[in-house]
């Protein structure tokens, strides 16, 4: 047995957002989001699930507080909706939206917990959706209102801003793939997506920096994944390149270096004839400097060159354990991942924004048994520290997630969560590995 020590000082976290665990679609005011419109077109999502329900958390706030206190975090992340303060996206202001955030944000303050606020985890008002979503250019103004008006509602209570979450899930997933909503399949409208997402970023640290909030910091949250080349073999190494340029320096390289990876672009545009509609000031406004970065890391893999598809790239299967949703479990891509991104863009402060893993067991006798969650996390923390010793600047863990909640196109049918949630009777049960986390929190330390 060996001891892995975390220095003092570092966040520990849970994340949750607000699609995903509060339920209350239509309650108070709130406005629908494309989330709404498309987990109730059929086909969708598995089993027919949506979010009208959820975990409940818009009722059930306080008591998952206490959950957060009984698991000594210092740090918890979650998203506000959109369509709840502004139910048409721009325009009439929902009080009744921003008096349940404050509620919230208050009674995490009271307990010593520091929030850390996403704007936007993917339910944008359907209202700007149908008048063409995040392929106008006008959605981008229309987010900036919204975060200009969550700064000023919220300063002094919230210091840790996430301008997005996932920006590939939001154009990529979303726009190209299909998967999740809006689930347009048009690679030309997802790169469209995927550059407005990133101006407005830009646009709203902008707009945070004149607004002066002292104290607060603001960064985003890319998710990446790691992809090994399989051989030596020059084909190999670039289709390897490609799929982690794909999440890493396409979303990267614009807030870091001011300018998109010819790497990818030429790929896209030889390809698909598909080019990014960059406009005067565009690239400036991509490259505030933000605070930190969050980083979203669940999976990767071994891979290799193919003739087809996208990107000319395939996994090759190498007998990794896999999770409940079928996702590789590759701790030594977190390593990897993390000194690659030191390596290109120096050394900004890190907070892992998610890390998690999928396991669908249930309560027997009240015990969840959840072993391959808490090896997983076991594994991820050591891979972290690892990273952490080879100069990562890493500030915090938050694991994905808290609660088992609507896992998106998966429905409920795919669980996440330290807290088991009984999504007919509300129940929450703390999972073994809520008590491993525990102990992490209070230790700063995991034994391996
Ligand atoms: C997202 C979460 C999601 C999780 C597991 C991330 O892509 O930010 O909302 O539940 O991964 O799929």
């Amino acid at each position: 047995m060996a001891i892995i020590k975390f220095p003092d000082g570092m966040k520990w976290g849970a994340a949750t957002a607000s699609y995903q665990i509060e339920g209350a679609t239509s309650e108070d005011g709130r406005g629908p989001s494309i989330w709404d419109t498309f987990s109730k077109t059929a086909g969708k999502v598995v089993n027919g699930d949506n979010g009208d329900v959820a975990c409940d958390s818009y009722h059930r706030y306080e008591e998952d507080i206490e959950i957060m206190k009984d698991l000594g975090i210092t740090t918890y992340r979650f998203s506000v909706a959109w369509p709840r303060i502004l139910p048409e996206g721009t325009g009439e202001v929902n009080q009744a939206g921003l008096d349940f955030y404050h509620r919230f944000v208050d009674k995490l303050i009271e307990i010593g917990i520091e929030p850390m606020c996403t704007l936007y985890h993917w339910d944008l008002p359907q209202a700007l959706q149908n008048k063409g979503g995040w392929g106008n250019r006008e959605t981008i103004d229309a987010f900036v209102s919204y975060a200009e008006l969550m700064f000023k509602q919220f300063e002094g209570k919230i210091k840790y801003w996430i301008t997005f979450n996932e920006p590939w899930c939001a154009s990529f997933l979303s726009n190209y793939l299909g998967a999740h909503a809006p689930g347009f399949k048009d690679l030309q409208l997802a790169t469209n997506v995927a550059h407005h997402l990133l101006v407005a970023h830009g646009k709203t640290v902008k707009k945070y920096r004149e607004l002066n909030n002292e104290g607060g910091q603001i960064g985003y949250a890319p998710n990446v994944e790691w992809n090994e080349p399989f051989s030596n073999k020059q084909e190999d190494i670039d289709a390897c390149r490609r799929a982690n340029g794909w999440f890493i320096e396409w979303f990267m390289d614009p807030v870091f270096k001011g300018e998109y990876p010819s790497f990818m672009t030429e790929w896209f545009k030889e390809k698909e004839g598909v080019t990014v509609p960059i406009l005067a000031g565009d690239m400036e406004l991509i490259a505030q400097p933000i605070d930190f970065l969050g980083i979203n890391y669940y999976t990767g893999s071994v891979s290799k060159h193919t003739d087809e598809g996208l990107l000319h790239h395939e996994q090759v299967n190498q007998g990794y354990q896999k999770t409940d949703i079928g996702w590789n479990v590759f701790p030594e891509g977190f390593y990897k991942v993390l000194v690659y991104i030191k390596d290109m863009y120096g050394n900004i402060p890190i907070y892992i924004t998610e890390n998690g893993s999928c396991y669908n067991d249930e309560p027997v006798n009240g015990q969840v048994k959840d072993k391959g969650r808490i090896t997983y996390l076991r594994q991820h923390l050591t891979a972290l520290r690892r990273a952490m010793d080879s100069g990562v600047n890493i500030k915090g863990y938050m694991t994905w997630s808290l609660l088992d909640n609507f896992e998106w196109a998966e429905g409920y049918s795919m669980r996440f969560g330290i807290v088991f949630v009984n999504y007919r009777t509300l129940e929450r049960t703390k999972k073994d590995s809520f008590y491993w986390y525990k102990q992490t929190v209070k230790n700063n330390f995991i034994e391996i």
